[in-house]
């Protein structure tokens, strides 16, 4: 018999919602075939918790995601929340949940599709067979650090402070995920910081080197995240797991993710320390917001999140032969032509969010 899995679905703000429907229809599609046995709580999450719950994100919702298989997450934020208060905005309620579930490592790969090779603003030849990982800490670092705030001066002006702030065990835990992945991979590490000017990129540098020495079959290197943000654009092949903080793993993921097209096609996973029973926290999010811009226009393209499933069904759900089979059914679709309006090309065929959805479960229902 199937296994049984709980997900807790927080699809949020803007295309968030959108999205997170094809990934239902892809979850009811599976489940309808029995290569799953998944069963959904749904709950608000961002802006969508502020206007149900008073709240961005509930310690009710939060329980929930912990007990959960995992967490499968839209996007959050909009301009009608815009002006609340940094604490009650819904953004808080992504990092609480990140924060609460302690999912320190955030795996954001970046994989260049033959198909979309046009759809980069970068040279062919520079990006063909991308596939790059970026690890990033996501529940430490200037983000959380304290004190923060701002506040009135005596002269009369007015102060912001945040604190970059990082402990070595914040900074090993990180580093063993990305070695660890780094194994499975192609063997290379590059650790990214400002050694040269902040403390905690020195500490940084110097316990990832350390790490090192017990992964000897790794080649790691260490780089300064300006100098990744640059190579990056001039040679990123020269990557294959990169590993950083919060805040520059926030940046260097968008760049890599318009490496690739676009970000509309970027999963990524967020995965706590697997516990005695084996149980680990883990959520899925597409790497794009919640673009209200284009919300409830059908122009989302759902790919970012089905692809986040996908690395679900590997990491989670016990099924990375389903995790590849919807992999491949994506790459199926878009060697079709098929395409949402951010990655629309020549001679392409310009689908709806929904029709996108459709066109991976036909390509799925195929294998
Ligand atoms: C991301 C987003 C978030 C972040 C925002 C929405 C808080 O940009 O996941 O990359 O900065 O971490
Ligand atoms: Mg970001």
């Amino acid at each position: 018999m199937t296994q049984h899995h709980t997900i807790l679905m927080t699809p949020g703000d803007g295309i968030g919602p959108e999205v997170m429907e094809e990934v239902r229809k892809i979850i009811a599609h599976l489940n309808q075939k029995n290569a799953t046995n998944i069963d959904l709580i749904d709950r608000p999450i961002g802006g969508a918790g502020i206007d149900r719950d008073g709240v961005p994100v509930t310690p009710e919702t939060i329980e929930i995601g912990k007990k959960a298989d995992c967490v499968l997450l839209g996007a959050v934020g909009g301009p009608k929340w815009a002006d609340i208060d940094y604490a009650l905005r819904p953004e808080a309620g992504l990092l609480k949940i990140r924060k609460d579930m302690e999912l320190f490592a955030n795996l954001r790969p970046a994989i260049v599709f033959d198909a979309l090779i046009e759809a980069s603003t970068i040279k062919p030849d520079v990006i063909r067979g991308l596939d790059i990982l970026i690890v990033r800490e996501l529940t430490g670092g200037v983000y959380f650090g304290e004190p923060r705030g701002i506040t009135p001066l005596p002269n009369g002006e007015r102060q912001g402070l945040n604190t970059q702030i990082y402990t070595t065990s914040e900074i090993v835990r990180v580093a063993k995920v990305a070695f660890e992945l780094a194994q499975k991979r192609n063997k290379k590490l590059c650790s990214c910081e400002k050694a040269n000017v902040m403390e905690s990129g020195k500490l940084w540098r110097e316990e990832v080197e350390k790490l090192g020495a017990d992964y000897p079959d790794i080649a790691l290197s260490h780089m300064y995240a300006d100098n990744c943000a640059m190579q990056l654009l001039r040679n990123p092949r020269q990557f294959d797991v990169i590993v950083t903080d919060n805040l520059f793993g926030d940046i260097l993921s968008d760049e890599a993710a318009m490496l690739t097209g676009s970000l509309g096609m970027l999963p990524s996973a967020s995965l706590g320390a697997r516990d005695a029973e084996g149980h680990q926290n883990a959520l899925y999010e597409p790497v794009h917001g919640s673009a209200p811009d284009i919300a409830g226009t059908g122009k989302a393209n759902p790919l970012a999140a089905i692809l986040s499933f996908a690395m679900a069904l590997r990491f989670s759900l016990d099924g990375p032969q389903l995790a590849d089979a919807l992999e491949e059914a994506v790459r199926q679709v878009l060697n079709q032509k098929i395409r949402t309006a951010d990655i629309m090309d020549r001679e392409c065929e310009l689908v709806s969010t929904s029709q996108m959805g459709d066109a991976v479960i036909k390509e799925l229902a195929k294998v």
